[in-house]
């Protein structure tokens, strides 16, 4: 049937109509919320290249989580900046280290929020890089065992779910053997499976001082320009054990998590990185653009590529819009 009998336009009259075929929609249950901890009492530091984005000390982390579980988001990411970097960023590991000891409190005062912790050196070793460096290069299986050895420090801290976001080959095994070793295996790993070397982690680094001191991330981080290898590192992944599958960047990489729902079943994470954010934050600060219309539309597009959570800097801002709706 042609126009003039077939008139796409009948259904999108008025608003009601609109919501009666709306084919994707938002929920507050779909956030993750980043947040920064960092040492110190206090500390409620704004991050410059990211508005809206704090470093918090423990006792401040805790008043944000409940905020956070107050708007009714299930989780949080939590990632640490350390008081000090060494080569084998020993800070990432220790019974006492930053994420330890906000865990713990996090999981006294806000118990029913879902603490994820973001399991990776680079925030940790005084080079920036992911792992363990040997000849100018990060070693992969000397760093599997410092990795394993930080998600089972989070897991006795009391984190609910770990992120390992550092893509040494075999990790997700590597973590999931130590777990279960120590009684653990009830935690799942929600791991980023397909993580790109991506330009749009430029505000990230500068907020949780994790940038390289030389080189960059792509031996160990996917080419940009790479879909079908995405797929074969989320199968080795799931083959490993893993509970949630993630894509990183989200935004210039739909079609990558398109294919990833088409192809694998299990939970599917997008993660709406810093530089996203940023770039939202800033056209919307310069008058170029409504920051709230462009965060939804770009949320939604996330959601209608197939993502079933999304991780963003943006998640009590869009529960705030979802509510006046
Ligand atoms: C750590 C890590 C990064 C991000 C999450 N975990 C940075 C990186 O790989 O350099 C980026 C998150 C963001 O940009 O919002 N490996």
């Amino acid at each position: 049937m042609f126009f003039p009998e077939n008139r796409p336009r009948r259904l999108r009259r008025t608003e009601t109509l609109r919501r009666m075929v709306r084919e994707t929609s938002l929920s507050v249950n779909d956030f993750i919320y980043p947040l920064f901890v960092v040492p110190g009492s206090g500390v409620r530091d704004p991050v410059g290249s990211m508005p809206g984005v704090f470093h918090l000390s423990v006792d401040a982390l805790v008043k944000e989580a409940e905020e956070v579980r107050n708007l009714g988001i299930p989780s949080i990411l939590l990632f640490g900046i350390p008081e000090k970097k060494d080569e084998l960023g020993s800070g990432a590991y220790g019974k006492d280290g930053i994420v330890q000891r906000a865990v713990r409190e996090l999981k006294k005062k806000v118990s029913d929020l879902v603490v994820v912790t973001d399991v990776c050196m680079c925030e940790y070793t005084s080079h920036g890089h992911c792992g363990v460096i040997k000849d100018g290069d990060v070693d992969n299986d000397s760093t599997l065992d410092l990795l394993a050895r930080t998600a089972l420090s989070h897991a006795e801290a009391g984190a609910d779910m770990v992120a390992p976001s550092d893509m040494m080959d075999g990790r997700v095994g590597a973590i999931r053997e130590r777990l279960d070793e120590n009684e653990f295996s009830h935690i799942p790993i929600m791991s980023y499976a397909a993580k790109y070397s991506s330009s749009f982690y430029g505000p990230f680094r500068d907020a949780a001082h994790s940038a390289p001191q030389f080189g960059d991330r792509r031996s160990y981080q996917m080419d940009p320009a790479n879909s079908r290898e995405a797929i074969r590192e989320i199968s080795l992944d799931v083959e490993e054990g893993a509970d949630i599958i993630m894509v990183k960047p989200a935004l210039a990489y739909l079609d990558v998590i398109r294919w990833a729902r088409r192809e694998f079943d299990l939970p599917l994470a997008a993660y709406n990185v810093s530089g996203e954010y940023s770039m939202i934050k800033a056209a919307a600060e310069k008058g170029w653009l409504d920051g709230n219309r462009v965060m939804m539309e770009v949320l939604t597009s996330i959601k209608r590529a197939g993502a079933d959570i999304i991780i963003t800097y943006f998640a009590k801002d869009a529960v705030k819009e979802l509510e006046k709706t």
